[in-house]
């Protein structure tokens, strides 16, 4: 999957995508990054890329020019892959739009920066909009880091362990179950007695009914559109019953 950036701050994605898994995949050639200054997409002496905001008012405003000549440029006149602003405005991530976007090959990224960007951006540009959540940052870079990270995790053979992403938290729509690993005891505090046994169906029933635990305390919103069994159900019941 090619992950195109236009960004106002190249420097920023290096160090982080440079590292580990994502480096490693990127290694193996089952993710590309390619990131594209907008500064470079301009002609002016001072390679301007913002401007005041007509009608006044306070801030800077992204230029329509530079952005559309560097989408443009870089993916031609008209580009078939979704073009996405990064934005507090936009649809509020979350796994299953990551494993939406991980189904395509392509995706560009546009990361707002100044107080706000051209609307002609968003209305003539731009295919879709996401926001990592209900605060404001200084700008998008961190945001499509974020959408890269999760997005890349869940394609094939990017992850170690071939089921590392099916058993995530929210994966299933509930908080994943609590991990163990040795030592069985640590200061007195011990691994619960079933993951030693070796009872698989057991375990997994445990597994299970952990998760729906946890997120019955800590997400009781996520329960609403969680696919749930019969046994789920009547396990939640008794929860709520005690
Ligand atoms: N840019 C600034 N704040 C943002 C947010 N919350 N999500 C996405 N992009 C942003």
């Amino acid at each position: 999957m090619l992950f195109n950036i236009f960004t106002l701050l190249p420097e920023i994605f290096s160090p982080y995508l440079q590292a580990s898994i994502l480096q490693k995949a990127s290694d193996r050639g089952l993710i590309q990054f390619q990131v594209h200054n907008i500064r470079d997409y301009t002609h002016d002496r001072h390679h301007t890329t913002d401007d005041t905001p007509y009608g006044g008012g306070g801030g800077m405003v992204l230029k329509p020019e530079p952005v559309f000549e560097a989408v443009e440029s870089v993916l031609g006149p008209s580009p078939a892959c979704p073009i996405i602003l990064m934005t507090p405005q936009g649809r509020v991530f979350n796994q299953k739009i990551a494993l939406e976007l991980s189904a395509h090959s392509q995706i560009a990224l546009v990361c707002g920066r100044y107080e706000g960007v051209d609307e002609r951006i968003r209305k003539h540009l731009i295919t879709d909009e996401i926001s990592i959540g209900d605060y404001v940052l200084t700008g998008g870079e961190l945001p499509t880091l974020i959408l890269i990270d999760a997005i890349s995790r869940l394609l094939p053979g990017v992850l170690g362990d071939p089921d590392g992403a099916s058993d995530d938290s929210h994966a299933s729509g509930l908080l994943e179950y609590p991990h163990y690993t040795r030592p069985p005891e640590f200061r007195g505090w011990q691994v619960p007695e079933i993951l030693l046994s070796g009872d698989h169906e057991k375990i997994n029933r445990w597994r299970r009914e952990q998760s729906l635990l946890r997120t019955w305390k800590k997400r009781p919103d996520l329960l609403v559109n969680a696919p749930l069994s019969t046994a789920d159900q009547k396990f939640l019941q008794d929860l709520g019953d005690e």
